[in-house]
């Protein structure tokens, strides 16, 4: 049994591309291995952005802690350990001013923590987190798989890199793009995501 992690962050509401496919994959996951999902919706229970509380707070023993800087940490700890046991996470990103946005950006910075989801080895940092399968999902008004604005594509190289800075590696993104063309050019997006969606779902069955 497979236990799911969905991670949906698009401030566009029930209009959001990212949560729609994101939450398709993770429902056709749970369908084909009757597993469970848990849902960690960044939009409607936005995280605070890390504060000296979070910062300091980890950064001593947990007796030493303020009633703040508890509070500040334990949330951390559980997003952490939502993250830990999950076999595969699904992340839902949309393009906010070339990159992801702020309330996707405010998860990877309570979890991303050292001496707990990376740390540093005689060869440098290593991701302490492994074997967890990730199905990236973004959604972009304009076309960044290629083209004259593939260099400014500044979410899916990023999330990557934040990933496999904790360890997880095994990343399959899943574009939607070039939805702000018109009603054509965004119905002909979605149909050519909704097929990818397809596919990797035959995949994983
Ligand atoms: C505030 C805002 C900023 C955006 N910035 C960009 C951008 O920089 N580049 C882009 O191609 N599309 C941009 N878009 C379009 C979104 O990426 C597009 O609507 C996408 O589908 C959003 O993801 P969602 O559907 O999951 O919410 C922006 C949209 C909004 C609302």
């Amino acid at each position: 049994m497979t236990t799911i992690l969905l991670v949906t962050s698009s401030p566009r509401g029930t209009e959001g591309l990212s949560t729609r496919f994101a939450t398709e994959i993770a429902e056709g996951l749970k369908a084909r291995s009757g597993g469970t999902i848990t849902v960690r919706d960044l939009a409607t229970n936005p995280l605070q952005h890390i504060a000296p509380a979070y910062i300091n707070g980890r950064a001593i023993p947990s007796e030493s802690r303020t009633p703040e800087q508890a509070e500040a940490v334990r949330l951390a700890e559980a997003l952490v350990d939502e993250l830990r046991h999950a076999d595969t996470v699904v992340i839902g990103s949309s393009m906010i001013n070339f990159g992801p946005s702020s309330l996707l950006k405010a998860w990877f910075d309570h979890i991303i923590w050292p001496g707990v989801t990376f740390g540093y080895g005689e060869d440098g940092p290593k991701g302490l987190l492994s074997n967890k399968k990730i199905y990236l999902v973004t959604a972009t008004g304009g076309v960044f798989s290629a083209g004259d604005y593939a260099p400014f594509d500044f979410q899916t190289g990023y999330l990557r890199h934040l990933l496999g800075f904790i360890g997880l590696t095994d990343v399959e993104l899943i574009r939607v793009e070039g939805t702000v063309f018109g009603p054509d050019a965004a119905n002909a997006a979605i149909a050519t995501t909704e097929a990818q969606v397809r596919e990797v779902l035959e995949r994983a069955a």
